[in-house]
């Protein structure tokens, strides 16, 4: 009897900590578009709606993706009764109207704030307006929010991005909370309760390997900063590499496509972060791709870890469910290699040693071959060779 009475308290005390409605968000990563890395602060209610009508015409709402995300910019002060302000020369109908015209278009609607009293472009943050702001976001339909952490001082970060998970709790509106703060207090060892996701970095650059004199990185730096995090991540709570910049005219199409796979393998939130009203046919391939889109939201959840490092020339694994394998060769370096693959190691070492696959390239859409004979390709510089192993009954 006791212990039934332990189990049922312990049942009460989970279900008040964490709202039944909320536990079914972010089952796989989310996928969406958010403003900042094509548009910084040059945002407005057209432009918003304008690519919300893209993502449905342009085949992205059929391939998965969802939540259209307003970044910085869209506040800009608070009146006498603090409550949070739009700038209303660029949203002059409001943000609740904008919100009911993204959800009528079959989509969902997100916003950005930040921890501190300022955000990282100087409009008011939520810090002291956490439960209010939470209230407002849920009146207006706000699905996802994005939570900064510039001008903390010295706030604690997990106890900051506790109280605004509390207030959306107490808001009662089910919003994915995506945590903004860089990695720099190692969120994935406190937030898996706190967030859906959050961020591991600094700002993505739209190039290969470059470093920018304030701290953004290229994409690879960001992926060498992914391994080892494999652990943490999981339906619900995932680690965040940062946005994506396929499509922003920084790197070629062969470099944006390896991008777009790693990004898959890590089971990354899929935040497109061009201007998807204007794409090539190229790009939008790369976006669209379902198959690779399937690795990164497979049920199982699972994060691909780094299996082999040879300097320029990298193996990435992913488990899928039913026992299906994905596997990356990633050429980081300047010259082409010429790879040789032996499935029967890494079918050991994988624990899958009793199947057999055939080995499905994914940007080919081609069958090229199975586990049971030695590969041999080659692989040009930037580029990557995705592999998904389907099991032969
Ligand atoms: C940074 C954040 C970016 C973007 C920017 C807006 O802190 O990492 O993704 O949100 O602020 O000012």
């Amino acid at each position: 009897m006791r212990k039934f009475i332990f189990i049922f308290i312990l049942f009460i005390g989970f279900n008040f900590l964490f709202p039944q409605k909320f536990k079914d968000l972010a089952k796989t990563p989310p996928m969406g578009w958010n403003s900042w890395n094509k548009f910084g602060c040059n945002i407005n209610e057209n432009l918003i709606k304008e690519i919300a009508d893209a993502m449905v015409k342009n085949g992205m709402k059929d391939a998965g993706y969802e939540y259209i995300v307003i970044d910085d910019c869209w506040q800009i002060a608070r009146d006498k009764q603090g409550n949070i302000i739009a700038d209303p020369k660029r949203f002059p109908s409001g943000i609740k109207a904008l919100a009911d015209y993204v959800h009528s278009k079959g989509l969902k609607f997100g916003l950005y704030s930040d921890a501190g009293t300022y955000t990282c472009q100087k409009r008011p943050g939520s810090r002291g307006y956490e439960y209010q702001d939470a209230r407002t976001y849920a009146s207006w339909g706000v699905d996802y929010l994005k939570y900064d952490w510039c001008s903390h001082g010295k706030q604690n970060s997990e106890a900051s991005y506790k109280l605004m998970r509390d207030a959306l709790y107490a808001a009662g509106r089910p919003i994915v909370f995506s945590i903004c703060e860089w990695g720099t207090t190692k969120p994935w060892l406190w937030a898996r309760d706190i967030g859906n996701l959050w961020r591991t970095t600094e700002d993505i650059q739209d190039c290969w390997d470059c470093i920018n004199d304030w701290g953004g990185i290229g994409w690879t730096l960001i992926l060498d900063k992914q391994s080892g995090l494999e652990q943490y991540a999981g339906p619900g709570h995932w680690n965040d590499p940062d946005m994506l910049e396929v499509g922003n005219g920084g790197m070629s199409d062969k470099e944006y496509r390896a991008h777009f796979s790693m990004w898959c393998m890590l089971s990354a939130p899929l935040m497109a972060g061009n201007d998807i009203r204007n794409m090539s046919e190229s790009i939008k391939k790369i976006l669209t791709n379902k198959e690779v889109i399937s690795l990164d939201q497979d049920p199982l959840g699972k994060q691909a870890y780094k299996y082999g490092d040879f300097g320029d020339y990298e193996i990435w694994v992913k488990f899928l469910k039913d026992d299906e394998l994905a596997i990356a060769f990633l050429n980081r370096g300047n010259r082409p290699i010429n790879i040789i693959v032996n499935w029967k190691n890494i079918l050991k070492k994988t624990g899958l040693r009793k199947n057999v696959y055939k080995l499905k390239d994914l940007w080919k859409h081609k069958i090229i071959g199975n586990t049971k004979s030695i590969f041999k390709t080659k692989i040009t510089s930037h580029d990557i060779l995705l592999l998904r192993l389907k099991k032969i009954p």
